[in-house]
């Protein structure tokens, strides 16, 4: 049984349609990466699942039951639908201690108190928190309310959580470390998640299957990261998981060419990839590799040392491109500005040419 369904859904703020035919199907005990531009769906679709928003199309069932369903008229409220929710902006409460926080959805659903204390005490352990339940959230650093948050989402359900950008706020290390964190916990406790969040990179690292939404809401591909990675669905994909370099190409008497200023020469044969004679070659900055030999001549614009690797700027007639090498390999070589070089283009990629 899928522990999460969503079939058909349609939202709609005013006359602004957010999602259309959503559908998606969550295995039990995965982490699912929910990722996209900002403003695409992601918290429309969180809200939705919750039962904090009505769709105006379609059904939403959890562990095999309707939890909403417009063409049956069913609507189960958000409290009885038992989802963990960790959103970035509700945070924890700065009012109410550590334990008060934990327990005030309890003491709202109505528990006697004898159930509530074993309940935020078995939800601080599984965060490594049971030693401030005394604290105020303001005696806490960032890392620490986090933990508080996902304690009081672990109350609802310890059996299916969805997080929305849940560690933006922290700083670079401490998502890292709230990353493994929450990883640990979905094993032992082998909670459903999803996870909301732009942050591609993050939802690689953590989740085992990852869904991208374009821009209006669409799915774009679902796939675990290395599928993502190795064949992106579509342009949109392959620009919004990684640095990219766009290059128009059109082939000429069997020779393909970058279309810019001028028509350039990079390949004396049909690129086996290419379909048509007109595309976008779609390149990762680190499969670019300066080649003396080459008849892609091009200049450094700009070189920047990262410490293991360079980033350089390097133009063509019409268009800059981005290169990256690896700074700490034996034979690395640096190259600086107004240098005169050659490219040579491994691992390349066709997409459509809007004006093919
Ligand atoms: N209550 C609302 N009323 C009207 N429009 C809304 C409402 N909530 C969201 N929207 C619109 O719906 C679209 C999707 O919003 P949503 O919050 O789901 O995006 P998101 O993918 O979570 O973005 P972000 O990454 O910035 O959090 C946006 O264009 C937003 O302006
Ligand atoms: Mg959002």
């Amino acid at each position: 049984m899928e522990k999460v369904e969503l079939e058909g859904i349609c939202v709609s703020y005013g006359e602004h349609m957010v999602l259309r035919d959503l559908s998606l199907k969550i295995e039990p005990g995965q982490i699912i990466g929910i990722v996209g531009p900002s403003g695409c769906g992601k918290t429309t679709i969180a809200r939705a699942i919750c039962g904090f928003i009505k769709p105006q199309q379609g059904t939403i069932k959890i562990d095999g039951k309707t939890m909403f369903s417009h063409k049956d008229r069913v609507d189960i409220p958000p409290e009885q639908r038992h989802i963990g929710v960790v959103f970035q902006d509700y945070a924890i409460w700065p009012h109410l201690s550590v334990y008060d926080n934990i327990a005030y959805p309890l003491k709202k659903r109505g528990l006697p108190k004898e159930e509530i204390s074993p309940r935020v005490h078995y939800a601080l352990e599984q965060v490594n928190m049971v030693a401030y339940e005394k604290y105020m959230p303001s005696q806490l650093s960032g890392g620490q309310q986090q933990r508080v948050a996902i304690a009081r989402a672990l109350t609802s359900s310890s059996d299916f959580l969805i997080m929305d950008e849940p560690i933006t706020n922290l700083d670079a290390k401490l998502r890292e470390q709230m990353l493994v964190e929450i990883r640990i916990l979905q094993q032992r406790l082998g909670t459903t998640i999803i996870y909301i969040t732009h942050d591609q990179e993050a939802a690689m690292q953590l989740c085992d299957k990852i869904v991208i939404l374009a821009p209006d809401g669409s799915i774009a591909q679902i796939g675990s990261d290395e599928e993502i990675i190795r064949n992106p669905a579509n342009r949109f994909v392959f620009q919004f998981i990684g640095v990219s370099n766009f290059i128009p190409v059109v082939i000429d008497d069997g020779k393909a060419f970058f279309d810019l200023e001028k028509k350039i020469p990079y390949k004396s044969h049909i690129p086996g990839k290419m379909t048509g004679t007109k595309a976008m070659l779609g390149i990762r900055p680190m499969d670019i590799v300066f080649d003396e030999d080459s008849p892609v001549r091009a200049t450094v614009a700009q070189a920047i040392f990262l410490g293991n690797m360079y980033n350089y700027f390097v133009r063509l007639p019409g268009m800059e491109i981005r290169v990256q090498q690896i700074a700490i390999s034996e034979n690395a070589k640096s190259y600086s500005e107004g240098q005169e070089v050659g490219l040579a283009f491994l691992e390349e990629r066709y997409f459509e040419r809007e004006d093919a």
